[in-house]
C-alpha cells in the first residue's frame, strides 16, 4: 500500500522552524531526552479554568511501545491523554502549563497545526463511534479528506487488515458501520485511525464498552499494532494494563491546595512489570493490590 501523503513536515519539523530550534537549542538536556522520546512529557499541569485537574506529569513515551495511564476516576487520566493530540484545544476552558514535546518539537508551539497533529495522533474513544456511513466509508473518509491519491480499496483493505477486521467485513462492505456488533464496531474505529497513517494511537478505555471476547480481541490486535504505532491506552482494568502494556503511569488525586477540589498526580512510572510486581511507591501498591481505589 503508498502511504497517504501526508503534508510537508514544515509545522511540526524543528529543523524549518526557526522559533522551535531556538527554544529546543536552549534546552539541550530536554533535546536529549526527546530524541528517544515520541513524547516527552515535562512537568504538565492540565487547568478547567481555574481549577487545576491535574498537575506536575513528567514522563516520556517511547517509539513502538505501548503505555498504560491508569489511576482511580476522576484522576486526570482523560484530560493527560487528551494533551497528546491537542483534543483539550476544543474545551474552551482548558490550558496547559509545563511542555510536550512531540519528537522534540513543542506541541504547543504556536506554529504547529493542531489539524496535522491529530492526522499524526489518532484517538480512538470509550464507546465505539462509527460514523453512520458505511463501512468503507468509514475507512476511506480520513484518507479522502488528506487527499489520498493511490487506489483507495487497497488502502481499505489494508487498514481493516491490520485492525482484524477485514475477513469479517469483505464481503459486506457497503453496509452501514453501525450494524457491526460493539466489538466490531471498535475495531472499525481502529482501522479508521490507522487508514490516515498515524505515528500514534491514543485509546481512552477501549474495551470498557465490550464483553470479554471482544476485549480480547482488541488486546491481541494491540499486540500487532505495537509493532508499527506507539500506542497510549488509558484504562481502569489493571489486569489488561499488566497484560498489555510495556510502561504504566499511575496517577492519583489528592486535595488540591484551594483544599475544594481533587488534583491528579503522577504517582509513579515505570516498568509494567515492575509497577506490577515491585513498585517503589506505597500508593502504587495498595491500587495495583486492590487496597485503594
Ligand atoms: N471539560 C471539562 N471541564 C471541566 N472539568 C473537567 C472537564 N473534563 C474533566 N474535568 C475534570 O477534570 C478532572 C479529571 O477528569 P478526567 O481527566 O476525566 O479523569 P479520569 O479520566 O481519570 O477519570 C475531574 O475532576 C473532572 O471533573
Ligand atoms: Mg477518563
Amino acid at each position: 500500500m503508498k502511504r497517504v501523503q501526508a503534508k510537508p513536515l514544515g509545522t511540526l519539523s524543528r529543523r524549518t522552524n526557526r522559533a522551535t530550534d531556538e527554544k529546543v537549542e536552549s534546552r539541550p538536556q530536554e533535546q536529549k531526552t526527546s530524541e528517544e522520546a515520541v513524547f516527552d512529557v515535562q512537568d504538565l499541569s492540565v487547568f478547567y479554568g481555574d481549577f487545576r485537574a491535574v498537575r506536575n506529569v513528567t514522563l516520556a513515551v517511547s517509539q513502538r511501545n505501548i503505555t498504560a495511564l491508569i489511576g482511580p476516576s476522576g484522576c486526570g487520566k482523560t484530560t493527560v491523554l487528551r494533551c497528546f493530540n491537542r483534543m483539550n484545544d476544543l474545551v474552551d476552558t482548558a490550558r496547559i502549563e509545563g511542555n510536550i514535546l512531540y519528537h522534540g518539537v513543542d506541541l504547543y508551539e504556536s506554529r504547529v497545526d493542531p489539524v496535522e497533529v491529530r492526522r499524526r495522533v489518532g484517538m480512538v474513544f470509550q464507546k465505539p463511534n462509527p460514523f453512520p456511513k458505511s463501512i468503507y466509508d468509514n475507512v476511506s473518509f480520513g484518507p479522502k479528506i488528506a487527499g489520498f491519491k493511490g487506489s483507495m480499496d487497497d488502502l481499505v483493505e489494508e487498514a481493516l487488515t491490520k485492525a482484524a477486521l477485514w475477513d469479517e467485513v469483505k464481503s459486506r462492505l457497503k453496509e452501514s458501520g453501525m450494524s457491526l456488533s460493539g466489538g466490531q464496531q471498535q475495531r472499525l474505529c481502529i482501522a479508521r485511525a490507522i487508514a490516515v497513517q498515524p505515528d500514534v494511537i491514543l485509546m481512552d478505555e477501549p474495551c470498557s464498552a465490550l464483553d470479554p471476547i471482544a476485549t480480547g480481541h482488541i488486546e491481541d490486535l494491540m499486540q500487532d499494532l505495537k509493532n508499527d504505532y506507539t500506542i497510549i491506552i488509558v484504562t481502569h482494568n489493571m489486569q489488561q494494563a499488566a497484560r498489555v502494556s510495556d510502561m504504566t503511569a499511575f496517577f492519583t488525586a489528592e486535595v488540591n491546595e484551594k483544599q475544594d477540589r481533587r488534583t491528579g498526580v503522577l504517582v509513579e512510572f515505570d516498568h509494567t512489570e515492575r509497577m506490577f510486581t515491585n513498585p517503589s511507591d506505597e500508593r502504587t501498591e495498595n491500587y495495583v493490590t486492590g487496597r485503594f481505589g
